[in-house]
C-alpha cells in the first residue's frame, strides 16, 4: 500500500511548492498532483509544511564523559529528536584508550540495539593512535563510517597532539574519511584553568574566562593549516567566535575543502549566562553550570557572525552538540570547581523551532536555507546525499510535517529529553513539527508518540 501525503507545502533546499508526495516502501516515490489512487493511505496536510527530516550530526547519546554518563540514552535521546523533527542523527563513538576502533564501534553499536527510534551513524574519535589503529581508519568507510575526530582540546582525557592529527587527516584523506576537529588550545587552556581555581576562582563564569576565543581561533587555524597542506577535507565542529570564522572564511576563500558548523545554542546564549543566578535551593549561584559546554558562550558580537556565517555558507550545517547533564545530580559534580563540571548542553529536540524562530521569523534567512543548514548540507557532507536530507523522489521518506501557525512555548515540562533542565525555557517559538515520519513510518503523529522502539536503523554513510 502506497501513502501519499496530500495538500502539503513542500521545502527542499531550494524550492517551495505545492504539491502531493507519495511514498512507497519507505522512499518518495513520486510528487505531484493528483496522486492519490484507491487503496491508498492519504494523509491532508492542508496548511502544512512538508521539510525534509532534520538531521542532527553532532551529539552525544549515553556517553561517558567528565566523571559521568550523558543523561539522555539512544531511546530518550531519539524520542526527543523526533519530536523536534529530527529523524537522523550522527554520533560520536569515542575509542576507549587501549582498544581498536572496530571494538569501540561494538559499543556503541550495544548502545543503540533496540532502542533507536531515528536513524543514525557514528562518527569514531580517536582518543590512543599507535599504528594499528592509524591502519584502521581505512577500514572504517567498510562498517559504515565515513568520518572521524579528534579533540585539540580536554587535556589529560581527550586531547591528542599534533602529530596525531596529522597522521589523522592524511590517513584519512586517502581512506575518503573526513575528519573533524574540536578546535580549543587544550594546553593553553590547561594552564589557564589551573591559574583560575589556585587563585580560587571557581565559579562557573571562569569556565568561559579560561577558554577564550584566541584559543579557539589559533586551533582553528593550526587544523585548517595542517589539512591544507595535506590537501585533506575536514569539518571544523561547534565552531562558536569570530576568531574561528575569519580562518574558516580565509581558507574556503582558497578552494580549500573547509567546512564548519556553528550549534544552535550559541546564537542565544553569551559568556554572561554562566552567571546567572538561579532559584533551585542552594545552587542558586550555581545556575550558570547549565550553560557549562566548550567552546563555551561569547559575545553578542560573536552571535553576529555566526548569522552571517551561515548566510555565506562558511557555516554550512548548524547541529546541537547535545551532551546533556543533570543540572541537581550531574552538574554539580563541579559545585565546589568549575573545572568539574561535565561539559555538555542539550537541545536535540529544540534545535529545529528555535532555529526556525530566530532564523526564518526573525528574517535572517528563509526556509530553504533553513532546511539546507538542518537537513541538505549535514546530508550531503556526511556520505547521506541520495537518501536523506531531501524530499525527492528515491529519497527516504523522513517527513516532518510543519505547522507553522502553532505557537509552542519551550518548557522542560513539555521535553521529553532525560535531563531536568531547557537552556530555553520559556522561549516563545511559532511553527512547530507536528506529524515526523521516518522512511514512511509514523513516529510522532500529530503531537503523540506512536514510534516502536528498535525501529531506528543504523545508517551505512559513503565515502566522502
Ligand atoms: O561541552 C561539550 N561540547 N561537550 C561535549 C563534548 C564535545 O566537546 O563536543
Ligand atoms: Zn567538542
Ligand atoms: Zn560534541
Amino acid at each position: 500500500m502506497s501513502t501519499v501525503i496530500k495538500n502539503g507545502t513542500v521545502v527542499t533546499a531550494s524550492d517551495i511548492f505545492k504539491a502531493d508526495v507519495k511514498i512507497d516502501q519507505g522512499k518518495v516515490s513520486a510528487i505531484g498532483n493528483g496522486l492519490a489512487e484507491k487503496g491508498d493511505k492519504v494523509i491532508d496536510a492542508r496548511g502544512k509544511y512538508l521539510l525534509p527530516g532534520g538531521i542532527d550530526v553532532h551529539t552525544h547519546l549515553d556517553m561517558p564523559f567528565g566523571g559521568t554518563v550523558s543523561s539522555d540514552d539512544f531511546y530518550t535521546g531519539h524520542v526527543a529528536a523526533a519530536f523536534g523533527g529530527t529523524t537522523t542523527h550522527l554520533d560520536f563513538c569515542i575509542q576507549q584508550k587501549g582498544t581498536s576502533l572496530k571494538d569501540s564501534l561494538k559499543i556503541w553499536h550495544g548502545k543503540a540495539d533496540g532502542k533507536a527510534v531515528i536513524d543514525y551513524g557514528f562518527h569514531v574519535a580517536i582518543t590512543d593512535l599507535n599504528d594499528k589503529v592509524l591502519k584502521e581508519i581505512s577500514t572504517l568507510p567498510g562498517q559504515g563510517v565515513s568520518s572521524i575526530k579528534v579533540f585539540l582540546a580536554y587535556k589529560g582525557a581527550l586531547q591528542i597532539d599534533d602529530t596525531t592529527m596529522f597522521k589523522c587527516l592524511q590517513q584519512a584523506r586517502d581512506a575518503g574519511v573526513l575528519t573533524m576537529v574540536h578546535a580549543e588550545n587544550g594546553d593553553a587552556i590547561d594552564i589557564l584553568v589551573k591559574e583560575a581555581v589556585a587563585k580560587g576562582n571557581l565559579a562557573p563564569k571562569f569556565h568561559a574566562l579560561t577558554r577564550p576565543p584566541q584559543l579557539e581561533g589559533e586551533a582553528t587555524g593550526r587544523a585548517i593549516a595542517m589539512a591544507e597542506v595535506l590537501g585533506a577535507p575536514l569539518y571544523v565542529v561547534h565552531l562558536t567566535c569570530n576568531d574561528a570564522l575569519v580562518r574558516v572564511r580565509e581558507a574556503r576563500s582558497r578552494g580549500s575543502r573547509i567546512y564548519a558548523e556553528t550549534c544552535t545554542q550559541y546564537f542565544f546564549f553569551t559568556k554572561d549566562d554562566l552567571a546567572r543566578k538561579g532559584k533551585t535551593k542552594g545552587l542558586e549561584a550555581f545556575e550558570g553550570a547549565k550553560w557549562v559546554c566548550s567552546p563555551p558562550f561569547r559575545t553578542e558580537k560573536d552571535q553576529e557572525a555566526l548569522w552571517q556565517g551561515v548566510r555565506d555558507d562558511d557555516l554550512s550545517v548548524v547541529s546541537t552538540d547535545h551532551c546533556p547533564f543533570n543540572f541537581k545530580k550531574q552538574k554539580t559534580l563541579g559545585l565546589k570547581n568549575f573545572a568539574a563540571i561535565p561539559n555538555g548542553c542539550p537541545g536535540i529536540e529544540d534545535r529545529m523551532m528555535v532555529l526556525h524562530q530566530a532564523g526564518v521569523r526573525g528574517g535572517r534567512f528563509d526556509l530553504q536555507r533553513f532546511v539546507a543548514l538542518t537537513a541538505t548540507n549535514p546530508a550531503k557532507l556526511f556520505g547521506l546525499d541520495g537518501v536523506k536530507g531531501s524530499i525527492a523522489v528515491g529519497y527516504d521518506a523522513d517527513i516532518a510535517l510543519w505547522d507553522m501557525n502553532r505557537k509552542h512555548t519551550i518548557s522542560v515540562a513539555k521535553s521529553h529529553s532525560a535531563i531536568d533542565y531547557n537552556l530555553y525555557e520559556g522561549m516563545k517559538v511559532q511553527g512547530v513539527p507536528v506529524t515526523v515520519m521516518v522512511r514512511g513510518e509514523t513516529v510522532v503523529d500529530n503531537g503523540k508518540l506512536v514510534a516502536k522502539k528498535g525501529s531506528g536503523q543504523f545508517l551505512r554513510r559513503s565515502k566522502i
